[in-house]
């Protein structure tokens, strides 16, 4: 298989080739001097099967994303398969309030306007794929976080809310463990409300798991309700590390370990999904 990658997904992609019969595809880049940008592929690849990996958070990304699928589309490669490590703009996945774009929609329309098949890692919500003309897979992240965690001892895992509980049960079925979730009411748009009286987290140690951290909120809320309730530690993982303004540094500050996985790189994304991805693929 041959691997093109975006610039910014270049290690996540290299990580990836766990076998001699995976290749990387160099890429010319330049950028004219009105900043329109150009990207060339250095390779024949025609007749082969072509991965090409690049996230979908940041706008500049994606447009580099959608050029290098095109151009390997235009080299009538045998299988065109796009990866995205983090799949941005997945939590607009439906109408909340009239007049919104489904922004999910649209980029997952526009890659299968190019690739024979999509893989995302653990995307916000997969409901998304419904608008895809091609197949699409989401690879989960759960074994590789519960492999990180195994020797330290959890005896809890907790999803911030009922929509994550199955990637915390995921988790927690490896680790042999119980699994939860946090009661959340939304009162608005900017208010949620827990209402976690029940729970009893007396000496355990608990592993509390999302998909995405970005500003941080519904992570140190969880994690201040876990405290008080009686945890001995708490542990925070999830796949995606946004990290916005501060946010890693303040949940590192209040809990035993914060560890991302590898979809986008910082200090903290110490967990390797990239390898077992390729065995996926
Ligand atoms: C939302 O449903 C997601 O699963 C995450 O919980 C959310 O995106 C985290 O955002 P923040 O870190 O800004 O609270």
């Amino acid at each position: 298989m041959y691997i093109v990658s975006t610039s910014r997904t270049g290690e996540f992609a290299k990580n990836m080739m766990t076998s001699s019969s995976m290749k990387e595809v160099e890429v010319e880049r330049k950028v004219f001097p009105d900043g329109e940008r150009y990207f060339r592929l250095l390779e024949d690849l025609g007749d082969r099967e072509v991965a090409v990996v690049g996230n979908t958070n940041i706008d500049s990304d994606i447009l580099e994303l959608s050029f290098l699928l095109d151009a390997a589309r235009e080299e009538h490669p045998s299988k065109l398969i796009a990866v995205i490590p983090y799949f941005g703009y997945a939590r607009q996945h439906m109408i909340y309030k009239k007049g919104e774009a489904i922004s999910a929609k649209v980029l997952i329309a526009s890659i299968s306007e190019y690739a024979d098949e999509i893989i995302t890692i653990d995307i916000h919500d997969t409901s998304s794929f419904r608008y895809s003309k091609s197949k699409c897979r989401d690879f989960h992240a759960s074994a590789s976080i519960a492999d990180y965690f195994k020797e330290k001892n959890i005896d809890l895992v907790m999803a911030p809310d009922d929509g994550a509980f199955f990637r915390a049960k995921e988790v927690a079925d490896i680790l042999g463990c119980k699994s939860g979730f946090m009661n959340k009411k939304r009162i608005d748009a900017t208010t949620v409300e827990y209402n976690m009286d029940h729970l009893d987290a007396s000496g355990m140690r608990v592993l509390l798991v999302d998909d995405i951290i970005s500003t941080g909120g519904t992570i140190l809320r969880s994690m201040e309700i876990i405290k008080n309730s009686g945890a001995s530690a708490v542990f925070v993982s999830a796949t995606h590390g946004l990290f916005i303004n501060d946010s890693a540094r303040k949940i590192a500050a209040e809990c035993a370990e914060l560890v991302v996985t590898d979809t986008i790189k910082s200090s903290y994304s110490k967990i390797n999904v990239s390898r077992k991805l390729s065995d996926f693929i």
